[in-house]
Formats: C-alpha cells, structure tokens, sequence
C-alpha cells in the first residue's frame, strides 16, 4: 500500500501507565511491564492528542493498566475535548472515587468503561488478585450512573467464571449499564501464559453462547451486549484491530506507537516513537506499521483466499505467539497450515486452577507457548 491509499485512523488506545492495584492473569499487557519511571509526561500525551485529533482519530480510549494511577488525567481528558476527540475511560475502577470523577466530568469525559472479574466478590477478587476489589467496583458504577456518563461493563470470561455469565449479565443490568461487553480471554500476553488456567470447554462455550443470544433477545432496546468469542474455537479468525494499521493506534506508556496492543510481544520490531517522529509519519510510513498492512506480505493460504481483505489473516501477534512467526497465517483460520497447534492447546487445557498473576518481572518477556 502508498501511502495515498491508505486510510486515518479511527481510534487511539492510550496506555498512559501499565501501572495497575489489580493483577489479572488475563491481562492484555506486556509481560515485561513498563516502570513508571518511564512513562511519558502530560505535555507530551497533550501534544499527541492534538496531534492524533489532526491524523483524523476520533475516538481516545484512555487505558492501562489503570489510567487513574496518573494524577494528570483530568488534564488530558481536557486535552482531548479540547482537540474534539471523544473520550472513553478504560478502568478497573477501584480508584475511581466522587472527586476524581467529577473532575473526569468536568474535564469533558464522555464515557465509562468498567471492567468486572466476575459476578461475586470472592471469586472476582481472587481473579483480580485483590481483596476489596469488587465492592469497590459497585460503588464506582453507582458514581458513574449518578453522574450521568454512560457506562459499558466489561466482563472477561473464562473457564473458571462463565458458569456465573447468567449472574454478570444481572449485575450489569442492575447498574444500568447500557452496554455490556462479554468478551472471551484473548491468549496473548499473560493471557498466554495462563492459558491452561483460563480456556474454557467446548461445552461451556456452545452454553454461553446460546445464553447471550437469548439475553441479547430478551433484553433488547434495555442493554446491547457485545460478545467476543475465544479464537481457540473459531474457524475462522477475527480481523483482529480491523486490521494491522487500518483502524487503531496504540500508544504505551513510554511513547511507542504500536498497531496493536499485544504488538510489544513480536520481536525483530522497531516500534517508532511519539519521541522522535510525528503521528502521521508512524502512521502512513513506518516500517512497523507497514509491515503487515493490506495483502501483499500474505503467505498461502490466505493470499488466494476470498476472506483476505475481510479478517487480513488474523491475528499477527496470536500467530507469532503459536508458531514462532507472526507472518504465518493464524492457526485460529482451520486453513492454517498450523491449525494442529490449537487442537492441541484445547487438549492440554483442562488442568490447573492456578494463576500466574500479572507483576513485573513474573515471566520472562516474548513468552511463547512451545508447539
Ligand atoms: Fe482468513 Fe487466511 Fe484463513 Fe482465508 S486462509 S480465512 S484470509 S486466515
Ligand atoms: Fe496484535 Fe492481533 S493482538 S495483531
């Protein structure tokens, strides 16, 4: 692709901090964390913002870890109304308190994304790997809907919560969240590393399933439920971020401009910097961002293959976490030449209950599951 045929970006995912009290064994982040010695300071997440807002991003996302670790962030929630973008925040919610938020509010914040671990507080705080996690939870909710945001709950399911999917479903209904999103784990990042501990059986998932199809009926026009199935299922792949440098930008704590989350964990990459090159430049002429764009890196199948411009071959990062080579077409595709890895994988997953709980230096960094 030139970069006249390529298109802006939609949305920017800003890590501010990988930061986080919480320490979920599913997290998206990278294993090897960054310190909060080197995340970027407020004047240059400002000038991204504005600079984001003039490549055409309209949406940001403010993540983590946990955004709220950053004392700034109503300054830059400010930022970013500022620039015209729409606002949402990522949080766990547990240091969300009435002074905070209406600062948030106040700054511009248009909406609320509010992760819970499960539906009952000994199990969720086992999860999140803090006691006291859940309640707090409930009453940052009860803040949001009081002050009037919109609020999405985020559920994360897995083998050890989804036979509560009919209670998480409840409790986001008693919010009164307008969206609920139920998304399966994705096996990247620490999520790979306790994979075994987290995919769920078939049965589980084919029940799960079914229920969210009959809720979604059923709760029509009252709560939008999202639902975003485990790959280790699929036949097919996701058009994961829309597609490498199609849709999204990922920003890390320390400035790296990556095409998605989960990128960090590919190596041979030379991820550029909000330090030292421009927005639009990583955007439209980076070699990272390039490297997976459109078709023509496609290996066969996928290059002859109908669905190429509709999933791009899937996940890099999920099929570089399986194979050892992120140009491999995703073995989550039953095309793949590779598809026996995920067999596999489903096959020597019904064992610990255990988890290797997300902390800095817990496992070593660009962890790959060996075949
Ligand atoms: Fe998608 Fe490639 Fe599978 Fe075709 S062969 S469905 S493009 S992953
Ligand atoms: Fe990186 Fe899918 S998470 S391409």
């Amino acid at each position: 692709m030139t970069a006249s045929t390529i298109e802006p970006p939609l949305a920017l995912l800003a890590e501010l901090s990988h930061r986080c009290p919480l320490r979920c064994p599913y997290c998206s982040n990278p294993l090897a964390l960054e310190r909060a010695s080197a995340e970027l300071d407020t004047a240059t997440w400002e000038r991204v913002l504005r600079e984001a807002a003039a490549l055409g991003v309209l949406q940001v996302h403010f993540s983590g870890g946990e955004p709220l670790v950053r004392h700034d962030l109503a300054t830059l929630v400010g930022a970013a109304r500022a620039a015209g973008l729409y606002s949402n925040l990522i949080t766990s919610g547990v240091l969300l308190d009435r002074p905070r938020l209406a600062a948030l509010v106040e700054a511009g914040l248009d909406h609320v994304q509010l992760s819970f671990q499960d539906a009952e507080p000994v199990g969720a705080d086992r999860i999140a790997g803090l006691a006291g996690a859940h309640d707090k939870k409930l009453s940052a909710a009860a803040l949001v809907r009081e002050m009037q945001l919109p609020l999405t709950v985020n559920a994360v399911v897995h083998r050890q919560n989804l036979e509560r999917l009919p209670q998480m479903i409840a409790l986001a209904l008693g919010l009164g969240a307008q969206r609920l999103e139920v998304a399966h784990v994705q096996y990247y990042g620490w999520g790979l590393a306790n994979r075994r501990a987290l995919l769920p059986t078939i049965d589980q998932l084919e029940r799960a399933t079914a229920l969210v199809e009959a809720e979604r009926a059923r709760l029509k026009g009252v709560l939008t439920i999202d639902y975003v199935l485990p790959d280790y299922y699929a036949r097919r792949p996701k058009a994961c971020m829309g597609g490498w440098g199609q849709r999204f930008l990922n920003i890390s704590p320390a400035g790296k401009v990556l095409p998605c989350h989960a990128a960090e964990s590919l190596p041979g990459f030379a991820f550029p910097s909000v330090m030292t090159a421009s927005l639009s430049d990583i955007w439209y002429r980076s070699e990272a961002f390039n490297r997976f764009r459109g078709t023509a890196w496609m290996p066969e199948p996928c290059l002859s293959c109908e669905r190429r411009e509709i999933d791009w071959g899937g996940c890099r990062c999920q099929a570089f976490a399986l194979t050892g080579d992120a140009a491999r077409t995703d073995p989550a595709c039953a095309l793949a030449p590779d598809r026996a890895l995920l067999d596999r994988a489903r096959d020597d997953a019904q064992g610990p209950t255990d988890f290797v709980y997300r902390q800095i230096g817990a496992v070593a960094s660009h962890q790959r599951v060996p075949s």
